[in-house]
């Protein structure tokens, strides 16, 4: 497990509004979220940050063109800089009308791959994972991470980008790199910052070299769309697609891993609803969508006011950050009744887990899929919960488990 890097606890009190790495928020945050949360729906940190834990405000602030990058500086780690001093922005990371042209090619590149046609594949992959994993424990304990969560996503990026299949493992563990590095950089430890630097260049490299071959000798994979895509005339520059390329990745992977991880782990510790879930498998997409809200893998959302603006009667000067507090969200009682419980029956609506407005997740119905072929393949299991309170990876955007022990009776 990666240790949390050394930050004066003096200086976290400062800037956020609770302790990320206190051991008993990193089990439950949603505690703490309350606590904030019971003070208005937004809270300003000493250091100035504006933490955003009301379901209301999140929504007004993510549909809020006020609120975006502007120049980029809190997110610049983040860009690639091309030894012929161009600077490319993962679109997630860019205002209109930057963000409106690549995000069109995406979307068309994505809607010509017919994502809907990889539920097959997720169903057989997830199917083969659990013999493979069967096979290997026999009576013994499970980790449902290793077995599952984690090489689920990683097959369906491999699949949809058609990744030659002797790359495969490499390109899963440069994802799961860049993954861990997406915490803001002051919470991180160099040598994470570091693996997350290498592991991109590492990937911008690889596509580069994967996109001449498509160029050359187009297939159905999603790079071969993305180098053809045209909107208006326009078309991805070769460092647009390796950058683009490379965001879908990181931002696919460890979030599909810990929807799987979270929602199961949330599934199964509570019997009835698991029963509930099993009476009819037509209810597995609405339990997907509970799991989104109960336990999202995406807790916060940051953003910089680019013009002055309100966030519930406080006013935001340009420049200043928001942090959007999805966990605390998605658990607001003004809009979920008996917000910390799991109802699998849940009305639908409203869910931030994706995001909201013009940055809303790109990948969400791939995330669903896969999600959706996972839970229903595992909730048809006798499925044994080996600890309640399994350890959690330490991160405090994106919150998942490090593992996930399971035994398999019947
Ligand atoms: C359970 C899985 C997933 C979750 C919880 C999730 C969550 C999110 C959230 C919250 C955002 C909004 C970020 C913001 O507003 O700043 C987002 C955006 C995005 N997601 Fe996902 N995501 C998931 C899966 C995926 C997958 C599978 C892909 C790609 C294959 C993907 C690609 C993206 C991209 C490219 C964006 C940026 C969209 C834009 O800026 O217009 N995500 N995602």
């Amino acid at each position: 497990m990666t240790e949390a890097p050394m930050l004066d606890p003096g200086l976290i009190a400062q800037l956020l509004p609770f302790d990320p790495f206190d051991p008993a928020f990193l089990a439950d945050p949603y505690p703490s979220y309350a606590q904030v949360r019971e003070k208005g729906p937004v809270t300003r940190t000493p250091l100035g940050l504006w933490a955003v834990t009301g379901h209301e405000a999140c929504s007004a602030v993510l549909r809020d063109q006020r609120f975006g990058w502007g120049d980029g500086a809190a997110v610049a780690d983040h860009f690639r800089h091309g030894a012929d001093g161009s600077v490319v922005r993962p679109f997630i990371f860019a205002d209109p009308p930057e963000h409106t042209r690549i995000r069109a090619l995406v979307s068309k590149a994505f809607a010509a791959r017919q994502v809907d046609r990889m539920r097959a594949t997720a169903e057989r992959v997830v199917h083969e994972l659990i013999e493979t994993a069967r096979a290997e424990a026999g009576d013994g304990p499970i980790d449902l991470m290793r077995a599952v969560a984690h090489p689920l996503p990683g097959r369906m990026q491999n699949a949809l980008l058609d990744v030659p299949a002797e790359h495969a493992a490499r390109f899963d563990e440069l994802s799961g790199d860049i993954a861990r590095g997406l915490d803001p950089s002051f919470l991180l430890a160099p040598e994470e910052i570091a693996k997350r630097d290498s592991a991109r260049a590492e990937l911008y490299h690889y596509i580069g070299e994967l996109a001449e071959r498509r160029r050359a000798d187009p297939g159905t994979d999603l790079i071969s769309e993305l180098v053809s895509v045209e909107e208006g005339g326009d078309k991805l520059t070769p460092h647009e697609l390796e950058v683009t390329c490379t965001l879908l990745l990181s931002a696919g992977y460890a979030t599909t891993v810990n929807l799987i991880g979270n929602g199961m782990l949330a599934l199964l510790g509570r019997p009835e609803q698991r029963d509930w879930l099993r009476a009819d498998p037509d209810r597995v997409p609405a339990a997907v969508e509970e799991m989104l809200r109960f336990d999202p893998p995406v807790q916060m959302i940051s953003r910089v006011a680019v013009a002055e603006a309100e966030i519930a009667g406080h006013t935001v000067q340009p420049g200043e950050q928001v942090m959007l507090m999805i966990g605390a969200a998605s658990h607001d009682p003004a809009v979920y009744d008996d917000p910390d419980a799991l109802k699998l029956d849940r009305p639908a609506g409203r869910n931030l887990g994706f995001g909201l407005g013009i940055h809303f997740c790109v990948g969400a119905p791939l995330a669903r899929l896969t999600a959706q072929a996972a839970v229903s393949a595992l909730t048809a299991l006798d499925l044994e919960l080996l600890t309640e309170t399994p350890a959690r990876v330490p991160n405090i955007i994106m919150r998942g488990l490090a593992e996930l022990p399971v035994r398999i009776s019947g």
